[in-house]
């Protein structure tokens, strides 16, 4: 894993952007699978700046949701939905034929899993995984605990993704996770990990442990051989005189 340390949120967002349109500009097709959250939103909207200047450099991306809140009404303003489609999905001009994603509302849950299952494998191997570091170490909605999966699945969320800040906008009531797996995520060519705030520092510790635990499922990461941690000072705990 290659750690990079920036000054503050923005430098840190503005150089996650470049590196996917780095990737982008190398791959055209890129399948780029997208977390959500507050730690990507400032660099999806950098892209959505690209995607205003260069109007075809998106034109041919595929975006696949990492996961979703199961049990909301899709236009609920807390799911996954909603926010890719405000932050990335919609300004990037993603057509429907290049966006996979999972249904929150879905009745038959593990139906959906394997749908979105399906499509993930006729799309191919993800070429670039945005991920967020959530502060019990999940990856996506792969939660800690005895063991993980590693095909796309429905979680049982735990008390700590429970009371994600997400959440605090939802009009219904979240029943389950809804995620790719933790091999779908291990499969793709390249993970991006972006990691920000002083909220995140014990997390950033643990991971950087080199400690390989489901009780810890980000430590996973340290199996793969292409991960580049961009993350601030307050997450990797350097002061900001250092
Ligand atoms: C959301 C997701 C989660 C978040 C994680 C960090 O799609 O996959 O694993 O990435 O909980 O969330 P933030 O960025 O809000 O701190």
């Amino acid at each position: 894993m290659q750690y990079e340390i920036h000054r503050e949120y923005e430098e840190m967002s503005r150089r996650a952007a470049d590196v996917i349109v780095e990737e982008v500009r190398r791959k055209p097709d890129l399948l780029l699978c997208a977390a959500t959250g507050a730690t990507p939103t400032r660099t999806y909207e950098l892209l959505g700046e690209r995607a205003r200047d260069e109007r075809q450099l998106f034109a041919r991306v595929r975006v696949i949701k990492l996961d979703e809140w199961g049990g909301l009404a899709p236009e609920d303003p807390a799911t996954c939905e909603t926010y890719l489609r405000r932050h990335l999905v919609g300004p990037l001009s993603v057509s429907g034929d290049r966006y996979f994603a999972f249904r929150s509302n879905a009745e038959e849950r593990h139906e959906e899993c394997r749908r979105v299952e399906k499509l993930l494998d006729a799309a191919g191997r993800i070429d670039l995984c945005v991920l967020g570091l959530g502060m019990n170490g999940h990856l996506g909605f792969n939660e800690p605990g005895e063991s993980l999966t590693p095909r796309v699945h429905v979680s049982e969320l735990s008390e700590t993704s429970m009371t994600h800040p997400m959440l605090r906008e939802a009009k219904g009531r979240v029943t389950c996770g809804l995620t790719l797996g933790i091999g779908d995520v291990l499969r793709s060519r390249r993970v991006l990990l972006l990691v920000n705030g002083a909220h995140k520092r014990e997390a950033m510790r643990r991971l950087g442990e080199r400690r390989i635990t489901t009780a810890f499922p980000a430590s996973f990461l340290w199996v793969h051989g292409n991960v580049t941690c961009l993350c601030d000072k307050a997450a990797a705990g350097v002061t900001a005189a250092e």
